[in-house]
């Protein structure tokens, strides 16, 4: 019987490792974000803040209510405003980047910090998790 040649098992268990790294990476893409608690602990706060008294509870401006998983998923007048994993695409992230046609959110005052839009931005690209009935106070 002949002997496999050293290298060649070098190589497989190289080629094994790379394969299972990269399979590793890829499905689990910003496992962090994709997260229930990434919602509640960095998402929330912003929404709170800036949107909650326009958009939560008895106020529904726009027909939009951010404050249920359902609400939030079905989103407003004009239909949904998030598109999950494509933020780009999303009217809720058009809304806060201030890009036509969705009216600037929040609509007076300052425009979201950078740091702000980009956690919404990972958040929506991981797939916008959140609780179904997160609390909005
Ligand atoms: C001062 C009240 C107010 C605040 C604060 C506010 N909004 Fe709005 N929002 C509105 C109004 C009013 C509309 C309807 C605008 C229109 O006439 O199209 C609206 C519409 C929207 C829409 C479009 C809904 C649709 O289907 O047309 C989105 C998305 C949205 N808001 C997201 C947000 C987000 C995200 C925040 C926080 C960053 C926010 N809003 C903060 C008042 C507010």
């Amino acid at each position: 019987m002949r002997r496999t040649p050293w290298f060649l098992g070098f190589a497989a268990i190289a080629i094994l490792g790379w394969a299972a790294t990269t399979t590793a990476v890829s499905a689990g893409a910003d496992q962090e974000a994709a997260k229930p608690e990434f919602y509640t602990s960095k998402v929330r706060p912003i929404f709170q803040a800036n949107c909650f008294r326009c958009h939560a509870g008895m106020n529904r401006r726009g027909g939009l209510s951010m404050s249920t998983r359902a609400g939030m998923m079905k989103g407003g007048k004009d239909g949904p405003v998030i598109v999950s994993g494509d933020p780009a695409s999303s009217r809720l992230v058009k809304g806060i980047r201030r890009e036509p046609p969705v009216k600037p959110m929040p609509p007076k005052g300052s425009k979201l910090s950078d740091a702000d839009i980009a956690t919404i931005e990972r958040w929506i690209r991981a797939g916008a998790v959140m609780p179904a009935d997160p609390p909005v106070n």
